[in-house]
């Protein structure tokens, strides 16, 4: 057992929604169904996707949602299951994982816990779990 730290948000930054609302876990999961990818405000204000994993819970992490070639806002592409920049035509897996340049890295991780039902976002310090490296980001 882990008690909450004071402040709420077990020291994380709770995500936000495009009202500027906090993110509730529950809400949030009665309107978006298994493998969606929608965006929050996550850490230091960057728009940030939450993923709605196949058990229908939110993903033990969020992807920032900047292309890391020239930093345009990547959309999710649900047809083609993959997040396609319409910047430069870079392109990057349900994980985050670039698989077309000219984009150099994959998108940026964070941690994403639920803390009394607010979803909240940590800094990903440890190696990338996509590419084995350490994270570019941190
Ligand atoms: Fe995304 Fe150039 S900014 S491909």
């Amino acid at each position: 057992f882990v008690p909450p730290s004071v402040g709420g948000g077990g020291g994380g930054t709770v995500a936000k929604d495009a009202l500027g609302n906090d993110v509730k876990s529950t809400s949030w999961l009665a309107t978006h169904p298994v493998g969606d990818r929608s965006l929050v405000q996550g850490l230091k204000a960057d728009a940030t996707y939450l993923i709605v994993n196949t058990e229908g819970s939110i993903e033990k992490y969020g992807l920032n949602a900047v292309c890391t070639h020239l930093g345009c806002v990547v959309p999710w592409n649900k047809a083609e299951n993959k997040f396609m920049c319409p910047c430069h035509g870079s392109q990057y897996n349900a994980e985050g994982k670039k698989i077309r340049g000219p984009a150099p890295l994959s998108l940026a991780l964070a941690h994403c816990d639920i803390v009394d039902d607010l979803v909240s976002f940590t800094p990903w310090t440890e190696t990338d779990f996509r590419t084995g490296e350490k994270p570019w980001w941190s």
